[in-house]
């Protein structure tokens, strides 16, 4: 640990990394939040009229990413914030052996005003960020977490059951959420285990054994072995990508990636078993015709890409209240 810090953690109360220190009440009124800049956007043609707020975001991605990224960008700048990015891509000193802490060290050297950063594992950053004395937003952490993904997934939700006219209380009672794919590696699994639950959702996973957790290994998640069986239950059904790079066998659990679509991917005869009130989300990146066949992004029951849309208001909401001093 770098002596440039404290030995002990001083989570910042408006720093967001995992999403297990909020409370049902705390989700709900980032929420809110982003509800108002919803409407804002609508009635003032802005998320702000309060365009000069001249904070400085930096986006710190080492590892690949297109939604996470590119949201966070347009969130801050719909706010009137100004954002730095740097990427996992060739053009910067990592590709001399400059470690991540000392990426982040430097990073911080510069004076951000918030920092966003995905990475992979790496048991120093996870110990260094909580003690930055600048508010930190994780962008993914590994397989561990992926918070921001979590909120704006249960947001879709949200907002569909405000649609429906039986969203009253903002929680997320009698929703049933499948989850299908690779649980293991999937940090947006992890993230969605806890929010979704936290609001009152109850969930359920299918995939290879492989891929799966243990029965009871996470309380409260119903385990399905058969996709076809499984389809009868959920309200939600949540695909997820195969993350082979995560794999220390390179396989799919399920021998080849065909093999995983025939047994464990959304297809034509699936669709139709699906309750036709039932809504489909994935986070992306989409694999078509691996978790998902060609067109079914198009069935009218796909909420993709309204996840995409309500990612950049979710985390708008969380820099507004972040930069408010009151995330929590
Ligand atoms: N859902 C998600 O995290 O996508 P990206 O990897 O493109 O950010």
């Amino acid at each position: 640990m770098p002596r440039l810090y404290p030995e002990s953690p001083t989570q910042q109360p408006w720093s967001f990394l995992d999403t297990r220190p909020f409370s049902s009440e705390e989700i709900i009124s980032l929420f809110h939040k982003a509800d108002e800049l919803r409407q804002n956007q609508e009635s003032l043609g802005s998320y702000t009229q309060n365009e000069a707020v001249g904070k400085v975001v930096f986006l710190l991605f080492l590892e690949p990413s297109t939604r996470t990224r590119l949201s966070f960008e347009m969130a801050a700048l719909r706010l009137g914030h100004r954002v730095v990015v740097m990427d996992a891509g060739a053009g910067s000193s990592r590709v001399k052996g400059e470690s991540d802490v000392d990426t982040v060290l430097n990073v911080m050297a510069m004076g951000p005003d918030a920092l966003v950063i995905r990475y992979n594992r790496s048991p120093e950053l996870d110990q260094l960020l909580p003690r930055l004395p600048i508010p930190v937003i994780s962008g993914g952490n590994a397989t561990a977490a992926h918070p921001t993904q979590a909120l704006l997934d249960a947001y879709t939700l949200y907002r569909s059951r405000i649609e429906r006219g039986i969203g009253g209380a903002g929680d997320l009672r009698g929703e049933r959420v499948l989850i299908v794919g690779d649980i293991n590696h999937s940090r947006v699994a992890r993230s969605n285990f806890d929010v979704l639950t936290k609001l009152g959702a109850e969930i359920g996973v299918c995939g290879p054994p492989k891929l799966l957790p243990a029965v009871g290994e996470i309380p409260n998640v119903k385990v399905f072995r058969d996709l076809d069986e499984a389809l009868l239950w959920p309200t939600v059904y949540m695909g997820l990508r195969v993350q082979l790079e995560r794999h220390e066998s390179g396989e799919t659990g399920s021998g080849s990636l065909e093999a995983f679509h025939e047994r464990f991917g959304m297809t034509a005869a699936r669709l139709a078993k699906l309750s036709s009130e039932a809504l489909i989300m994935h986070p992306g990146p989409i694999n078509h015709g691996v978790e998902f066949a060609e067109g079914v992004t198009e069935d009218p029951r796909s909420r993709v890409l309204v996840q995409v849309a309500n990612g950049v208001l979710i985390r708008a909401a969380l820099l507004s209240k972040i930069f408010e001093g009151r995330a929590r």
